[in-house]
């Protein structure tokens, strides 16, 4: 073989562990970004047709557009990344709407106790890749994740200063909420 002869180099076994890596938190993220735009779809089908729910209405409608753009960002990532979007988006769309409308029937502190148990999570969540990509030399996905968590923070402090731990049967609402999101995050990380 002749020195001009171009060669494939494979990448390095590190190179392709952390591209991997980034494909996973990819996937996740929108798979989460998406379930969090159901929720608040969820439970602004509730509150939208009820003039005294204007105030949470509102609310939920500017936290659901914050949604929909970190949506949009990990929409063109999947694209950049050549990440798989996770198979089981129609499952992740239907429990968060549901889960969205459950807990707005159940009232507006309710409502807000989801959106403080959600956050937490995603925020943690982000907290943790940020790390990661940063010790991978990712910096731009760090700066941009960290930016999105900013956000996540919002959005909880927003729900506890509404009330959300006035919510009836928060202790086990807030709990059960953090551990279905917490279940459905290692489960998109894999399918
Ligand atoms: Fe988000
Ligand atoms: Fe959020």
């Amino acid at each position: 073989m002749s020195d001009a002869t171009p060669r494939f180099t494979p990448p390095l076994p590190g190179k392709r562990n952390s591209a991997r890596r980034v494909e996973e938190m990819v996937r996740v993220d929108h798979a989460g970004e998406y379930g969090a735009v159901a929720i608040y779809q969820g439970q602004r089908a509730v509150f939208k047709s009820l003039p005294h729910k204007a105030r949470i209405a509102r609310q939920l409608e500017e936290m659901e557009a914050d949604e929909q753009r970190h949506l949009d960002t990990f929409d063109r990532l999947i694209f950049e990344r050549n990440a798989r979007p996770t198979a089981l988006a129609p499952i992740w769309s239907m429990a968060g709407h549901a889960l969205g409308a459950a807990t707005a029937l159940m009232g507006e502190k309710a409502a807000h106790a989801c959106t403080e148990a959600v956050e937490s999570v995603i925020e943690q969540h982000y907290a943790s890749q940020v790390e990661e990509l940063r010790a991978m030399g990712e910096d731009e996905l760090a700066d941009l994740f960290a930016k999105f968590r900013e956000e996540e923070l919002e959005h909880r402090d927003l729900a506890i200063e509404e009330g959300a731990k006035q919510a009836p049967g928060y202790a086990l609402l807030s709990k059960a909420i953090e551990a279905g999101c917490r279940v459905a995050i290692k489960v998109t990380e894999r399918i």
